[in-house]
């Protein structure tokens, strides 16, 4: 890939302060030497911790979601801007989690999305097909739909600090991973909407990442894929020894 990649790990709903702590003091020396970026996605009540732990490392921190509002009625959510004061660089958003769970839409990924920007931050914007999707063949359809509707107003400039994550529903957790050439497929795809949306200079600037069961043993196959830019890792981000090969392998 022509582009410098980003390994991110995702860490959902694990980790308390405490074991975010102790993880990012194992992981900080063990990446120190990547040729990537490496990026830590943890629970805001983590954040705190997470960036006093990574302070002076190469390990970049990320929140998992954001509203799009600065403030007001919005009883239990973060705010873009409550990431950008604390000095968050990166925000996970439109997860299928958050679509499947927590009722989120195209519509809401993209007023997250124009938020995260707005204040600095950079967004990892997830699109992916069901299994029931790709059996019906409309993998291109769902995933043009979702790229053009998360990104929907998004200045050309802006796109280019926007990171995709594509993570094909049913790869997600199930230890089924997408084979290289399935994802390499869809990320290419993704690169030549881009391309049709934002224009080809802007489309390759674009990093785009596989998620969905990356490890150790499969990622170096997925990495070495043209359009594919790096990692967006559940699993396998919560141990230090799991993780790490894969930014080596990146790198
Ligand atoms: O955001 C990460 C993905 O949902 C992948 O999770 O590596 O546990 O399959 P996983």
């Amino acid at each position: 890939s022509k582009r410098k990649a980003i390994i991110a790990g995702n860490w959902k709903m694990n980790k308390t302060p405490s074991e975010a702590k102790a993880l990012l003091t194992e992981l900080a020396p063990m990446v120190k030497d990547a040729d990537c970026e490496v990026i830590a996605c943890v629970p805001f009540v983590d954040l705190t911790v997470a960036l006093e732990a990574t302070e002076g490392t190469n390990i970049q921190i990320g929140a998992e979601n954001c509203h799009w509002e600065e403030s007001g009625a919005f009883t239990g959510e973060i705010s873009a801007q409550m990431l950008a004061e604390m000095g968050v660089p990166y925000v996970v958003l439109g997860h299928s989690e958050r679509r499947q769970y927590f009722g989120e839409t195209d519509e809401t990924v993209n007023k997250r999305t124009k938020a995260a920007l707005a204040h600095g931050l950079k967004p990892i914007v997830c699109v992916g097909e069901l299994l029931w999707e790709r059996e019906c063949d409309i993998t291109e359809e769902v995933i043009a739909r979702q790229i053009k509707l998360d990104l929907f107003g998004v200045s050309a400039e802006d796109v280019k600090k926007t990171v995709i994550a594509y993570e094909p529903v049913w790869a997600i957790g199930t230890g089924k991973t997408a084979t290289a050439d399935q994802a390499e497929e869809v990320c290419a795809f993704i690169r030549a909407t881009l391309a049709k949306l934002y224009g080809q200079e802007v489309a390759d600037a674009v990093t785009i990442q596989y998620g969905g069961s990356m490890n150790a043993g499969n990622c170096e196959e997925l990495l070495s894929k043209t359009d594919v830019d790096g990692g967006l890792i559940g699993g396998a981000s919560l141990v230090a020894e799991k993780f790490q090969p894969i930014v080596a392998a990146a790198s």
